[in-house]
């Protein structure tokens, strides 16, 4: 059934293309044929320990299991004209980046395929040792579809409805990497089985794709954008392993190492919110009427915005990103830090570059999740840290996530509540540097309150901010029109 879903599916994407050939760009490439599929082979033997972060998988009758996909790649995968290569406007472009993930994924479920090698990877290790999973005692990967749990997001940043709620919600996700993504996490992965002392710095190359699927427990009543909603259930309470519960589909990520990019930091980041209220978007380019009724729900996310660097040193108007203002109007302005691009469930106080430019490795109790203060000093280069003397993970938070559950399980001393503690504290405590060092107008002024959110601040940071906001705009350089 899901063979034919899928042809439909297929059929339909080419039939728009040609029907509407006129006004259309010209038919994508298949990305299908232009990557021949890699020969399976073992992952890196350390990998295969993964499971000590993956709940043991249980028999159910209704829910299939979720399986790590690490046969990774042997070979470096060609270099090949990707579907994204073409288009010049930034919708396009994360259409064709989506279309892309779904051709291969969608009707198999995002699950690992039975039958055919793998053509899509995970990321091992998922313990997120430092992350505020801690506290409750587990830190990996649910077992019906591998979900890891994100922060918790409150509730009045999803929605101008919820703006007077106090309440917050858990998020919940799995991220998949294309072949050229798998290629490189098995040479990170060979060399830190072999000698995890090893501190090379590592690089994804060009066409690169990680998709990140972002599912939220709350519900339309609460968000009235999760309306007819993709829903997922899973194993998401961890005192009761048999027990699944239903998750939404709330925003979809992506991350595409990009040449067009390389004058800022080389990579895209993109985001999509789901809205099951909306019109399924023309620019997916497929014959709506042809997809299953199953998959539907799958269609109606759209593109929120892209983002190629953290605009330096910029206190509004940030230039490296375009946005869609009218969907962000519907979560909550601004989307991140100034203006900054950030999905639904992100924390406004950061932006999707910032964030991630805190990709390097550090070892052990030195390890400490990325904040929202860092990471907006300047655009790194693939390959450059952002703290001197530390390795880059090139964007890359599962990496960093990875190699850090993997350190800790074996040095078992660095296990200790203590350190874990003093990471979760790390995260979560104080106003935020950030807002302190670049200001925009503070939160609870934008909602018509009196109280200055993160004023006791250094006193003498006006100043500098009049010098920052005196450097003139910088040019465009990831160069998509606005459309
Ligand atoms: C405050 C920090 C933070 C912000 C902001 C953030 N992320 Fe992430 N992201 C993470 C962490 C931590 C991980 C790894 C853990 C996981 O996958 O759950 C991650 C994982 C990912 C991944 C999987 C690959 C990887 O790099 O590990 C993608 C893709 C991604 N994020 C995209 C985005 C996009 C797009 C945005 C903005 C819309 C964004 N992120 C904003 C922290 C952040």
């Amino acid at each position: 059934m899901r063979t034919i879903h899928y042809l439909m599916l297929a059929t339909g994407i080419v039939a728009a293309v040609a029907v509407a050939a006129p006004i259309m760009p010209p038919p994508l490439p298949d990305p299908a044929a232009a990557i021949s599929p890699p020969l399976p082979s073992p992952p890196p033997a350390c990998v295969l320990l993964d499971d000590v972060f993956q709940r043991p998988t249980r028999q159910h009758p209704e829910q299939r299991q979720f399986q790590l996909s690490v046969d990774y790649p042997t070979t470096p995968p060609p270099t090949v004209s990707y579907p994204w290569s073409d288009p010049n406007h930034w919708r396009e472009y994360m259409f064709a980046v989506l279309r892309y993930a779904y051709q291969d994924n969608l009707s198999n479920e995002w699950y690992k395929p039975a039958s055919s090698a793998a053509t899509w990877f995970h990321a091992p290790w998922m313990g997120h040792k430092y992350s505020s999973l801690n506290r409750s005692g587990f830190g990996g990967r649910e077992w019906a579809h591998g979900l890891t749990k994100e922060h918790k997001t409150p509730l009045r940043d999803l929605s101008p409805t919820m703006s007077n709620s106090k309440g917050q919600v858990d998020n919940w996700a799995v991220s998949i990497y294309n072949a050229p993504g798998g290629y490189t996490l098995r040479k990170v992965w060979e060399k830190i089985c072999a000698d995890n002392a090893n501190q090379q710095a590592i690089i994804f190359p060009p066409g690169t794709v990680v998709v990140k699927l972002i599912f939220t427990q709350a519900t339309s009543n609460l968000v009235p954008y999760l309306a007819n909603d993709v829903e997922w259930k899973a194993n998401i309470d961890e005192q009761h392993p048999d027990n699944l519960l239903p998750l939404r589909l709330i925003q979809i990520d992506i991350a595409v190492r990009d040449t067009r990019a390389d004058a800022t930091t080389g990579w895209v980041f993109g985001t999509f919110m789901f809205d099951g209220r909306r019109p399924i978007d023309s620019l997916w380019q497929i014959d709506t009427q042809k997809i299953p009724k199953d998959l539907r729900p799958w269609f109606h996310v759209y593109p929120l915005g892209l983002t190629w660097g953290v605009d330096p040193g910029r206190t509004n108007n940030p230039v490296e990103l375009h946005y869609d203002p009218k969907l962000a109007a519907t979560i909550r302005s601004p989307l991140g830090l100034q203006g900054r691009l950030n999905g639904p469930i992100d924390n406004p106080r950061s932006s999707c570059i910032a964030c991630h430019a805190q990709a390097e490795r550090v070892s052990g109790p030195k390890a400490k999740p990325p904040t929202e203060r860092n990471g907006f000093e300047r655009n790194l280069k693939p390959g450059e840290a952002l703290t001197p003397g530390l390795i880059s993970l090139d964007f890359s938070l599962q990496l960093k996530s990875g190699i850090y559950s993997y350190w800790n399980k074996q040095n078992a001393n660095a296990m200790s509540p203590h350190i874990n503690n003093v990471a979760v504290r790390q995260n979560i405590s104080g106003p935020p540097a950030g807002l302190r060092q670049f200001p925009s107008r503070p939160r609870a002024v934008q909602r018509g309150h009196t109280r200055v959110e993160g004023s006791h601040g250094a006193p003498s940071r006006p100043r500098a901010v009049q010098r920052v906001m005196g450097i003139p705009p910088q040019p465009q350089l990831f160069n998509l029109p606005v459309r």
